[in-house]
């Protein structure tokens, strides 16, 4: 249960970050404010499993980063994204660093195993199998992650 109310505090911290992703389509950056408060249950169980809420924000940090560096390795050929996507991987790997650092501090390991993502294996089955319509899918996706 933690693991999934973290993961849902996580997606809302990080909401400008994943706009920024979301911007692989425009080209462009974006930012949204947070307009709702966090339910204060959502508070607590993080709380209560902090370290767990780390080794989640730490694992989706690191899979941003590695989703857009894919794409440049995918799809070296789409010179006019390319530039967002490095800039993309470098700052979620930046994220990355901050949040292990946090760790490192309070102690906690990184996460030995990396759980599936079962949204993210669904979409992929759904993906179309011509390199543009793949390229399109894949930025859909990684809009979403
Ligand atoms: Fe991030």
């Amino acid at each position: 249960m933690y693991k999934g109310i973290a993961y849902e505090i996580n997606n809302l911290f990080l909401l400008h970050f994943n706009m920024v992703r979301g911007a692989y389509l425009s080209i462009m950056k974006l930012n949204l404010d947070i307009k709702s408060k966090s339910k204060p249950e959502w508070i607590k169980a993080v709380l209560a499993d902090f370290p767990a809420f780390l080794q989640d924000h730490a694992d989706c940090e690191r899979k941003a980063s590695a989703m857009a560096m894919s794409m440049v390795a995918k799809y070296p050929d789409r010179t006019e994204i390319l530039p967002e996507l490095i800039d993309t991987g470098i700052e979620e790997l930046e994220h990355f660093k901050m949040v292990y650092d946090i760790m490192v501090a309070k102690d906690v390991p990184l996460a030995h195993s990396i759980k599936e993502d079962l949204y993210i294996k669904q979409m992929i089955k759904l993906c179309h199998s011509g390199r543009e319509e793949r390229f399109l899918d894949r930025l859909l996706i990684g809009s979403v992650v």
